[in-house]
């Protein structure tokens, strides 16, 4: 399973990148209102420090708006993937960025069908919303799992992204559930990578390793 950043911040981007486990990037207009600045120029930053798929979402309603912000996200760096909310005009827009090989993510899909025709129309990648889904007491991972078997069943080359992580459980699940990217925040992100008993292990060592030297020492 990849991992994506889901952010807008460069430093947390960077980190990522550097402990070797940052496989793309995920930005949306509200992570993008919390750095605020040129959206283009973050992009551009983004793509310089992946290779991997960084995705910038479209906010127009109508078909040509859509096209107009994605063949302009496009043209920023070859990695660029346009995010596109999943509509009737969505999808016809995400099957108009295909045909001219411009890769899509389908964002805010809520359901098996939304996914399944978002991959009809040719999205690379689509978005189902875990967290958003569990808010509403319905389980999120299940749409996960329906389409990453569905997929598989299928032959079908679209990717399944669990999006709407809010913790650390959520990463075992899509793991589990045959996720192929989960995209989530830089704080999840540390937190898989802390346990209490590592912690405590790593301060016994350094310990012992002490009292050795002292002992050598004598
Ligand atoms: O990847 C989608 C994500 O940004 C939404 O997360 O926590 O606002 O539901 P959340």
């Amino acid at each position: 399973m990849k991992i994506f950043l889901d952010t807008a911040e460069i430093e947390e981007i960077r980190t990522a990148a550097r402990w070797g486990v940052l496989d793309g990037v995920t930005t949306n207009p509200s992570l993008y209102a919390k750095v605020g600045g040129s959206y283009d120029e973050i992009l551009k930053e983004i793509c310089k420090i992946t290779s991997g798929p960084v995705s910038a979402e479209v906010v127009s309603d109508d078909v040509e708006g859509m096209l107009t912000e994605g063949r302009h996200f496009a043209k920023l760096a070859p990695n660029i993937v346009v995010k596109v909310a999943m509509s009737e005009n969505g999808l016809e827009a995400i099957s108009r960025f295909a045909a001219e090989g411009i890769k899509t993510n389908c964002t805010l899909v809520f359901s098996t069908n939304q996914g399944f025709l978002a991959a009809k129309a040719g999205a690379s990648i689509i978005s189902p919303f875990v967290g958003r889904l569990d808010d509403i007491n319905q389980d999120g991972m299940t749409v996960i799992r329906e389409l990453a078997e569905a997929f598989s069943i299928h032959e079908i080359e679209c990717e399944v992204l669990a999006a709407s992580i809010r913790n650390p459980l959520h990463m075992t699940q899509s793991l589990l559930a045959g996720a192929h990217i989960a995209t989530l925040p830089f704080k999840i992100l540390q937190q898989m990578v802390h346990h209490p008993l590592t912690d405590k292990g790593i301060a016994q060592f350094k310990k012992d390793w002490a009292a050795a030297q002292a002992t050598a020492a004598k």
